[in-house]
């Protein structure tokens, strides 16, 4: 099978620990060819490894031929601009979340890779978690009947990163926003995955620790009324301390999911509707209830960079077999237009349509 030819621009955390061990996990299928990073110590040690050339600026590596599809995992600021330079070069592209930081931006990126033919895939890792596959594959065999209320947490601490001054966290001008667009996304795909789209949203934000050198939120909660008629909220904080983690609760009139990434088992499902469980049988109002914690291969630290590795892996096969990707431009934008309308709520003071 032919490799294809991969050229990574940003090789800080997410590009570092999360994207390049995707490729370099499937050598049949896929090759770093090159790699970029303004800072060349990022870059050395990686490019030694795979035998990748490596660059400090990006123009140099799209106008590489060896290059057949660009990973971009830059400072948010940057997206838009450094994904429409590679879809004019003709490259297919994976890029971070969030997909872009204005609705506007995403519209001009989804044009350019249909006008180029090229494949666009935002790496949305929220869609590669095994815990999230198996809880959307529950509510396809309706095992918890409508969902009446949904709610998302992300936390974790970033403080160290927004205490130091030359980070692009923490900058509106460089990362579009907080939490909630660099976290809160997140969520908003995972909750539209689950339940369905998001008609009006009404949030609030702080910025928690005064002494922080940053013009950015680092808390934020969102309620949302959902188009079918759900209600929901969306949780997400910098600044506090436990590894950095997720959970979900879906409540429905059959049964409930419950996702805590830091737990062993990490999703549990309460259901009317499943009697064969083998494990604890509870009581409800129609009778008994099942609980099961199915198995899922599982660890509290690293469910984000094997969901990441996958990410990447799932857009090389996209591209060697020529089928879409998963995660879109158009759901990309979708997360990217429900921040914007947070934002607008917390501007506001008031509940903001999103439709
Ligand atoms: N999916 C996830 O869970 C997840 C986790 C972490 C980060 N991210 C996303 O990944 C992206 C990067 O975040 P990060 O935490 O890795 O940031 P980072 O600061 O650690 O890495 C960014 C890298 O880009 C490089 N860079 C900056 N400007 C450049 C330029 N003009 N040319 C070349 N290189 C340049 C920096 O030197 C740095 O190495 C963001 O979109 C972020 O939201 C996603």
């Amino acid at each position: 099978m032919a490799k294809i030819g991969i050229g990574m621009i940003g090789l800080g955390g997410a590009g570092g620990w999360g994207h390049f061990p995707g490729y370099t996990d499937i050598p049949e299928e896929a090759k770093i060819v090159a790699l970029c990073d303004n800072v060349p110590a990022r870059t050395e040690a990686k490019a030694r490894m795979t035998g990748a050339k490596a660059y400090t600026e990006y123009e140099k590596l799209l106008a590489d031929p060896d290059v057949e599809a660009v990973d971009i995992t830059l400072p948010h600021y940057l997206h838009a601009r450094v994904a429409l330079a590679a879809i004019e070069a003709g490259k297919h592209v994976i890029v971070e979340k969030p997909f872009t930081i204005t609705v506007e931006e995403a519209d001009s990126v989804i044009s350019a890779a249909k006008r180029k033919g090229v494949k666009l895939m935002v790496a949305e890792n929220t869609r590669f978690v095994e815990a999230y596959e198996v809880a959307r594959k529950m509510l396809d065999q309706d095992l918890i009947g409508r969902i009446c209320y949904a709610e998302a947490y992300i936390g974790g601490s970033e403080i160290p990163r927004l205490r130091d001054p030359n980070s692009w966290n923490g900058k509106v001008s460089l990362a579009g926003g907080g939490v909630v667009m660099d976290s809160a996304v997140h969520s908003f795909y995972l909750l539209r995955w689950m339940v369905g789209k998001m008609k009006t949203v009404s949030a609030f934000t702080t910025k928690f620790m005064d002494e922080l050198p940053i013009d950015t939120e680092t808390n934020a909660v969102a309620i949302f009324k959902f188009e079918n008629g759900a209600l929901g909220h969306v949780a997400n904080s910098e600044t506090t301390e436990h590894p950095w983690t997720e959970q979900m609760q879906l409540i429905g009139v059959n049964g409930s999911l419950v996702v805590d990434m830091l737990a062993e088992r990490p999703l549990q499902l309460y259901s009317t509707k499943r009697k064969s469980s083998n494990v604890t049988m509870g009581w409800s109002p129609y009778g008994s209830s099942s609980w099961e914690e199915p198995f899922i291969y599982h660890s509290g630290l690293e469910w984000k960079s094997r969901s990441m590795k996958k990410e990447v892996q799932h857009f090389v096969r996209c591209i060697a077999q020529d089928t879409q990707p998963l995660v879109s431009g158009e759901d990309g934008r979708e997360d990217v237009r429900v921040a914007v309308k947070t934002y607008e709520s917390v501007k506001t003071g008031r509940p903001v349509d999103i439709y």
